[in-house]
């Protein structure tokens, strides 16, 4: 959490008018108290995003995106938390000191520094008199000094001098073994990275976390060799450049998404910087969301092997799942996309940037892989791997233009492929019909809980109200919410939806807490409804506790433990009626 005090950050919220806000980035079209908007935060249609100037609050009744000023910002500009108040600050004209809004309590700030440190040693070794083979090697695979700077690419030398550099510093061998630097026998201590150039990993809040060392002055398996995973560094969770990428990332409105660390560094030196390496061949879930924050479309461009192939194939099925957009480019000619920049130049990239695949047209051609489709069984084989392909597609006119493209290119009967792929094209409105019953999908029990928790979050009035006659609710994520809303009320004395979401931000129920106020309350809110919602809850309450007896009196062996529930059973219904 940043250092922001609640104050601060309601101060900020209170000065920004979300209407103007969320109009900088999308447009608003007014429609009764509210605002409506085509939603930036799913493939949307319609307008399903309304913004309210009374609440402060936006929500969309199709994906569920709910929230205020910062949570929008934040999301739709993939900004941090901080980053996205101290956007909203500026942007109404509030003054924040700067050390207040972008420094995060850093609880590996020992951690940073170390890495920090040897970086430096690593960049320093170039200097040093085996540096210049590794320049050399650098010269031949046409990088230069202006780039080795860029990406502080360094070299560690045939010999061990990290234990020996640092010891002066007091960071301790243990932590340089855990952090992957060092490794320790009963005699020495051995530096990990020999005789490799080394380019730093960064997490993807830029912070250097470990490094990938590349071999130059012969092969040796392996090619390169990571830092092993440790607290700082897991391999799944980075990606190679995505810090130095988000702001042409932003600009461009387009990431590309390439295998190696050299290939990111090729574009980016040929400029081309919107440009992120996922290190090998897999995408983890943890990448996928780090991508999907970014919110742009993505360009998929791996290696020019089958190795890339098969994982343009299996990733962007991933990409696809998520619901993420994206296009795809195959290079021929060089192995990759370094080489390709290497041999054919910038423009030549550029041009393949601009006419990229569709993942449909990549798959079309990508099935037919080791297939002979002049054999009758081959071919059928063929149709029906792109027939469940189509099936998980979304898109009525890509399903239709790729049927009537089978029917041309292989004279197949547009009736028989339709009956094939089944009827499972929903449409528009049918879909959003049941995302919307899936919303409302809660019981009844569980909807009145979730009501009266709106109330709170809506005025003292309603918190009070549920501390005279309810005090405490019997399920625990409600009764966990409905503590923070007295904590909060009891600190600021006021509260409202929109500053109540800043202060849930890091809480583990801020996504409960979201879900509530974009469920539609049919409710006024007034406290005559709150408190007919609270004798609602305790008639229900009563009737859940009466249900809970007497599950156990059937599940009771012992006579007298039996008589005892009945006994209480009965209580309970006279207190009832
Ligand atoms: N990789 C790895 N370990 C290996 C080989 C590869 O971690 N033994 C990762 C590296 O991050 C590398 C990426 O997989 O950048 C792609 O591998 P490859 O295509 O073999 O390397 P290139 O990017 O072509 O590297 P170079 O041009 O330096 O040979
Ligand atoms: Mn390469």
């Amino acid at each position: 959490m940043s250092l922001i005090s609640q104050e601060d950050l309601n101060r900020v919220r209170s000065s920004a008018n979300i209407v103007d806000v969320v109009g900088n980035y999308i447009s608003l079209t007014p429609k009764g108290k509210n605002f409506f908007a085509i939603c930036p935060f799913h493939e949307d249609h319609n307008p399903s995003m309304s913004v309210s100037p009374d609440k402060q609050i936006y929500r969309c009744f199709v994906c569920g995106n709910t929230g205020n000023v910062f949570t929008f910002v934040e999301k739709f500009l993939g900004v941090s938390f901080a980053e996205a108040v101290s956007i909203v600050a500026k942007e109404c004209g509030v003054t924040l000191s700067l050390d207040q809004t972008i420094k995060k309590e850093d609880k590996f700030q020992k951690e940073h520094e170390l890495m920090d440190l040897v970086l430096k040693i690593y960049q320093n070794n170039l200097r040093a008199y085996e540096g210049e083979k590794a320049i050399d090697y650098l010269k031949k695979r046409n990088l230069f000094d202006e780039t080795v700077k860029e990406f502080e690419i360094g070299l560690s030398l045939n010999k061990n001098i990290l234990h020996d550099l640092l010891k002066e510093k007091k960071y301790g061998d243990k932590m340089l073994e855990e952090l992957g630097l060092i490794n320790c026998n009963e005699k020495e201590f051995l530096d990990v990275f020999r005789n490799r150039i080394l380019f730093p990993i960064h997490d993807l809040n830029g912070y250097v976390v470990g490094f990938t060392g590349r071999c130059y002055l012969t092969d040796i398996v392996p090619k390169y060799l990571n830092t092993k995973e440790t607290y700082l560094f897991k391999k799944g969770k980075v990606l190679f450049n995505y810090h130095r990428a988000r702001d042409a990332i932003r600009l461009n409105k387009s990431l590309i998404l390439v295998e190696g660390n050299m290939d990111a560094i090729r574009l980016s030196s040929v400029g081309i910087k919107n440009v992120v390496a996922l290190m090998g061949t897999s995408l983890t879930k943890d990448q996928m969301e780090a991508l999907k924050k970014l919110r742009v479309p993505l360009v998929l461009m791996l290696d020019n092997d089958s190795a890339g192939e098969s994982a343009t194939y299996s990733i962007g099925n991933l990409l696809e799942e998520q619901g993420l957009s994206f296009s795809v480019v195959r290079l021929s000619g060089a192995k990759d996309p370094d080489e390709y920049v290497v041999q054919f130049g910038k423009e030549a990239m550029v041009h393949n940037l601009e006419k990229t695949l569709s993942f449909m047209d990549f798959k079309l051609n990508y099935l037919k892989k080791n297939k002979n489709l002049d054999e009758i069984s081959d071919l059928s084989e063929y149709i029906k791997s792109v027939l469940i392909n189509l099936k998980k597609s979304q898109d009525d006119v890509l399903i239709e233009v790729t049927l009537q493209k089978l029917v041309k290119d292989y004279n197949i009967s547009y009736d028989v492929l339709r009956e094939q792929l089944g009827t499972k094209e929903l449409s528009k409105k049918e879909e959003k019909k049941s995302v919307v019953k899936n919303n409302k999908r809660i019981n009844g029990y569980y909807k009145l809980c979730e009501e009266i928790l709106y109330y709170m979050m809506n005025g003292g009035e309603y918190i009070r109200l549920f501390q005279k006659h309810i005090g405490i609710f019997p399920i625990q994520n409600y009764r966990m919410i409905a503590n923070e809303i007295l904590y909060y009320y009891e600190k600021n004395k006021t509260i409202c939806l929109a500053d109540f979401i800043t202060y849930m931000e890091t809480n583990a129920l801020k996504d409960v807490v979201l879900e509530i106020i974009n469920r539609e309350h049919e409710i006024e809110l007034n406290s005559d409804a709150m408190f007919g919602a609270i004798k609602l809850f305790q008639v229900k309450s009563k009737e859940r506790e009466i249900k809970e007896v007497k599950d156990k009196i059937k599940n009771e062996l012992d006579d007298r433990k039996k008589m005892e529930l009945t006994q209480k059973l009965m209580e309970l219904k006279k207190e009832v009626f």
